[in-house]
């Protein structure tokens, strides 16, 4: 009964693996979790607050699908004085980060066409671009390089059916920040071969070393580029589902076609504490940050002690992808970690071919946890 287009589009490899340790965790077993995607911080608290006083004021309506006003205004408003793109309130469809994914699969993408994109990449891209019936072309990277993908492989990968190039920088689940020099070389590419940028920017706050470029601000380059951003990790904000994606007029206008007959809008009273949330005071944010890279430094320190471990020093987001020295399967280490050690890693081969024999660890965990949890990792790793 199911439909072709599902079939060949596995479940999502990061949230069972969550569904796993929740149910480890019921049996009263001591789970270390590396596995999150998202900050284990609160929300700061002048953003709950706006949402309360919406609920208290009866803002518990649809909103114009787009979004508020108030908000796709403050959105380009960052946009321009944050990420250097020259953009308005037209240009931004307010949606969960995610569902700016899935619609832009369905709003440009044609089956038959292909997509390019780095290897490793987040579990979430492949299955979109398959159900838009299009076919995802893989750029290997490497742990020496620190992930950064190669726009010489992105050029030579480009065939007739090459519709787009999919890039997301700070990457999940790599770390690894784009430099600005191989961002102009896409742009380059891009322009030169009429390609269509989509540019996941989610993690766009949480950089550490270097400074975040976004591509739709290069010249040429805005018409052809979703920008794609939100909420979710900058603001731990992850369950509020609260994104947006910026891109020509035209291309919103075709995105909100899709929002209309899929979720009509965002939920109403989490969209002014959006507002407050990007216009308001910014030091919780920026305290989040620095915890991050407190915790960065002290995983690095520790993992890079274990023998077999090759890993980089990422410079955003909140992962370490490590390589192990083992032929095992990846998925059949993370699973045999989990089961001896009780510490939940994401299999790399989630997030691609080129993950194959790496993990993903998420330091979005105290201090303890992850000095506990390495502890353990490294008895079970130095045991194979
Ligand atoms: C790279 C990347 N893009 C998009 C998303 C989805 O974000 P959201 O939960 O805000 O929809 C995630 C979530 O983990 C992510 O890691």
């Amino acid at each position: 009964m199911v439909a072709k287009r599902l079939s060949g589009v596995p479940a999502s490899g990061t949230v069972a693996l969550s569904n796993l340790v929740a149910n480890l965790k019921l049996q009263g077993i001591d789970i270390i979790s590396f596995s999150m995607g998202e900050p284990d911080f609160v929300t700061p608290e002048n953003i709950i607050e706006s949402c309360k006083e919406s609920l208290d004021a009866g803002f518990t309506h649809y909103t114009p699908s787009a979004g508020i006003p108030e908000l796709r205004k403050a959105v380009a408003a960052k946009a321009f004085s944050d990420n250097k793109i020259h953009c308005t309130a037209k240009n931004v469809l307010v949606t969960p980060c995610k569902h700016a994914i899935f619609m832009s699969s369905l709003a440009f993408l044609d089956p038959g066409d292909e997509v390019i994109l780095p290897d490793p990449s987040w579990v979430s891209y492949e299955a979109c671009i398959r159900l838009a019936g299009a076919k995802p072309i893989y750029i290997p990277t490497k742990v020496e390089d620190d992930f950064i993908v190669d726009p010489d492989l992105i050029e030579a990968a480009i065939t007739p059916k090459t519709k787009m190039i999919l890039l997301n920088s700070p990457s999940n689940p790599t770390g690894s920040v784009m430099p600005c020099n191989t961002i102009k070389r896409i742009a380059e590419i891009a322009i030169g071969r009429n390609l269509m940028v989509l540019s996941d920017e989610i993690y766009e706050s949480i950089i550490y070393e270097g400074k975040h470029h976004s591509i739709a601000a290069l010249p040429d380059m805005f018409d052809r580029t979703v920008t794609i951003s939100g909420l979710s990790k900058t603001y731990a904000m992850t369950g509020w589902r609260l994104g947006w994606a910026i891109a020509s007029e035209n291309n919103i206008k075709e995105l909100d076609k899709l929002q209309t007959h899929s979720i009509s809008c965002c939920v109403s009273f989490t969209q002014p504490a959006a507002v407050e949330a990007i216009t308001g005071p910014q030091a919780e944010k920026d305290a989040m940050v620095k915890e991050f890279k407190k915790r960065r430094d002290l995983a690095v320190d520790l993992i890079t002690e274990i023998k077999g471990i090759d890993v980089n020093v990422p410079k955003g987001a909140f992962y370490l992808f490590p390589k192990y020295e083992s032929k095992v399967k990846s998925e059949i280490f993370c699973t045999k970690m989990l089961e001896e050690a009780h510490v939940a890693v994401t299999p790399g081969s989630a997030f691609g071919p080129s993950g194959e024999g790496f993990f993903r660890m998420s330091y979005a965990a105290s201090e303890e946890q992850i000095i506990e949890g390495l502890s353990r990792m490294k008895k079970f790793i130095e045991n194979i």
